[in-house]
């Protein structure tokens, strides 16, 4: 019987993070903080509260700190409640318990398609599958799409409204806009002139993949560059006459990965917490004038 709804997600983290060095020479750039928690705790605690209860990292290696994050950390737990740092050692014990955690490698990166089908032995043939890069940060994207996918099911990729002039930096969509805030999508271009541009929509990385597109991927061939791609298996199914529904994204987003997205990010978590809130304000001001 087909899942009605979504319980598992995969991340893929195996990417060399090159966009950030020096700080991913030997740290996962999903391991960097923002405030005080990682960037992918963030995503994690987001799919949680979507009802996601088990998550697959598609690791390599040098990504050991992330799957200590997810553990348990006896050690400090004992020096904690010695200490009677009592509100930490409860916030620290909860990471672990957040979902269930499994761990798969991809031996060489060759993709993030090629990373996905690292998790497919642990999906059900008939199951649907949350998909986020656990770099690119949408604020409450997780509970938008399992709306989506409830109400519609189907395969539901995340939209991001680009400006015109960055349109030929991503691969963008066709399609018709189908009203509360989704759009049908036939079609993919890659990297067009803002003036073939078929719309302004790009995808950013959350999904929930349906096992229609799964398949798509278990076929799709290598690009010139040797990688497999999420994006050709969508292009896969929408040559064989598939659509599928794009949720717009209407949540700041930051692409973490990038070095200005990531300070952003700093500002935008920073200014939501009520203790630093009026100290950064009055800090930035000072900064502008
Ligand atoms: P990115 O291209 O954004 O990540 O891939 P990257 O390769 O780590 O970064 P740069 O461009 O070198 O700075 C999108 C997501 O897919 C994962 C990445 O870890 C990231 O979360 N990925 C990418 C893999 O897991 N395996 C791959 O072979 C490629």
């Amino acid at each position: 019987m087909k899942h009605a709804t979504v319980t598992k997600a995969v991340l893929p983290v195996a990417g060399l993070g090159t966009r950030f060095l020096p700080a991913t020479k030997a740290q996962p750039k999903e391991m960097l903080p923002i405030i005080d928690k990682p960037i992918v705790q963030y995503m994690v605690e987001d799919m949680v509260r979507a009802g996601i209860k088990d998550i697959i990292f598609v690791t390599s290696n040098g990504k050991r700190a992330l799957e200590d994050h997810f553990d348990r950390n006896f050690e400090l737990e004992y020096r904690l409640e010695q200490k009677g740092m009592t509100k930490e050692l409860e916030e620290i014990a909860e990471i672990g318990k957040l979902a269930n955690f499994a761990f798969v490698r991809q031996p060489k990166p060759l993709g993030d398609g090629h990373a996905v089908l690292q998790a497919l032995p642990f999906i059900d043939d008939d199951e649907a599958v949350m998909i986020m890069f656990a770099d690119d940060l949408v604020v409450d994207i997780a509970p938008q799409l399992v709306a989506a996918y409830k109400a519609h099911q189907r395969p539901i990729l995340s939209a991001l409204e680009v400006p015109r002039e960055s349109l030929s930096r991503y691969g963008i969509m066709s399609g018709t806009p189908a009203g509360d805030g989704l759009f049908e999508v036939n079609g993919w271009v890659e990297k067009p002139k803002p003036k073939d541009a078929p719309s302004n929509l790009a995808w950013p990385g959350p999904a929930i993949l349906t096992p229609e597109i799964l398949e798509c991927l278990k076929t799709t061939a290598p690009g010139p560059d040797g990688e497999i791609r999420l994006a050709n298996a969508y292009q896969q199914h929408f040559k064989n006459g598939g659509t599928m529904l794009a949720s717009i994204i209407t949540t700041p987003r930051f692409d973490c990965g990038n070095k200005l997205e990531y300070v952003k990010a700093q500002i935008h978590f920073g200014l939501q917490r009520k203790e630093f809130k009026k100290d950064l304000i009055a800090f930035m001001k000072t900064m502008v004038q």
